[in-house]
């Protein structure tokens, strides 16, 4: 019978125990000597064969064994789980003194910059900020702005045409015509926005930004324009001395019309690539608001009179921060844009 198989001593177990170290292990040990056909409960079930006498002693000394080898068992199970859980508890531990990771930031695109910047400082002096369509009508672009159908002006504008006889708008001029439509005099306003031409080369992109400017008062006058402007142009530049001149021009919507250049601001003046070693740089448009404009929106030309101007903003800021190429506007590199975060 099994009661005459030789039991390991406790001993031996308790070093077998000890020797494992997974629960699955742990509990194969515990079936191989507890188990329905384990080596004790066998041995047990072999006590039946013996006399009373007998029996009671190795009765005796099997329960012992049990006794033992299960305290042995649920000590190491302890052990084992407790290692399981310092393991976890170690592994999912946050080190708080980690550096932190940098979080990506974006910033404006300068050319936006340049725009909320203008924004800005006109509508401190009580210009609306207006706006228009992008795509616009004939009329708007070019007829009510005193340009009209074989005027030599539409050639220059090197226009998008739609089929549908509309126009990519050429410039942000119209906005002011949409504007008189809806505001009486007195008024000041700028719209600020996207502008296209066919043109593309190394100063010029077919789509770029401009910002219009339209003021009408009584006794509005070239004087307040030239002050006005100036004003902007020195505080854009950050110089209270910056040269400002204006040249007699023309414009079909303005009479009489200007062009305005400030001194260069690359050069101070001396000579460079950039103002073509004339010292100066022509940065924006401006005149009276001719009377035919003033007439197609009804205004009262015996009570006002206005100026309007306009300007390139990707080439304000492209003289602002000294930026050589046109394209990198449009090109979207994180290195160049990241500078102006
Ligand atoms: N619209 C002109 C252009 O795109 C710029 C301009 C010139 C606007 C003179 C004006 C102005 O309002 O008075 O070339």
């Amino acid at each position: 019978m099994e009661n005459a198989a030789p039991l390991a001593s406790v001993a031996e177990v308790a070093e077998a125990i000890a020797r494992v170290d997974t629960i699955v292990d742990l509990e194969q040990l515990r079936v191989q000597w507890l188990g329905k056909k384990g080596h004790l409960t066998r041995a047990m079930q072999g006590l039946a064969g013996l006399d009373p006498e007998q029996r009671r002693a190795r009765g005796a000394e099997l329960n012992q064994q049990k006794n033992a080898i299960q305290d042995l068992l649920e000590q190491r199970r302890a052990e084992i789980d407790q290692q399981v859980l310092e393991r976890r508890l170690a592994s999912e531990s946050i080190d708080v003194t980690l550096p932190g990771r940098n979080a990506v930031q974006g910033a404006l695109h300068p050319v936006r910059q340049t725009l909320d910047w203008i924004e800005d400082y006109f509508a401190r002096l009580g210009f609306d900020v207006a706006d228009g369509p992008e795509l616009e009508d004939d009329f708007h672009n070019f007829t009510a702005l005193n340009i009209p159908e074989d005027h030599p002006a539409r050639a220059m504008h090197d226009t998008f045409y739609l089929e549908d006889g509309r126009v990519l708008r050429t410039h942000t001029s119209p906005v002011q015509v949409r504007y008189l439509a809806e505001h009486q005099a007195p008024l000041r306003m700028i719209a600020t926005g996207r502008v296209y031409r066919r043109d593309s080369d190394l100063t010029h992109t077919p789509m770029f930004h401009q910002v219009e400017g339209l003021y009408l008062d009584e006794g509005a006058s070239f004087a307040d324009l030239r002050g006005l402007l100036a004003d902007f142009l020195q505080e854009f530049f950050g110089s209270s001395s910056l040269p400002v001149r204006f040249r007699p021009s023309y414009f079909p919507f303005t009479e009489p019309s200007a062009e305005v250049d400030v001194g260069c601001v690359i050069c101070n003046g001396e000579g460079c690539r950039v103002c073509k070693n004339t010292g100066w740089l022509e940065v924006l448009g401006c005149g009276m608001v001719h009377p035919a404009v003033l007439e197609m929106a009804k205004v009262d030309q015996e009570q006002f009179t206005g100026f309007a101007f306009g300007l390139g903003v990707e080439r304000l800021t492209m003289l602002r921060y000294g930026i050589h190429d046109l394209r990198l506007f449009f090109e979207n590199d994180l290195r160049f844009l990241r500078q102006f975060a």
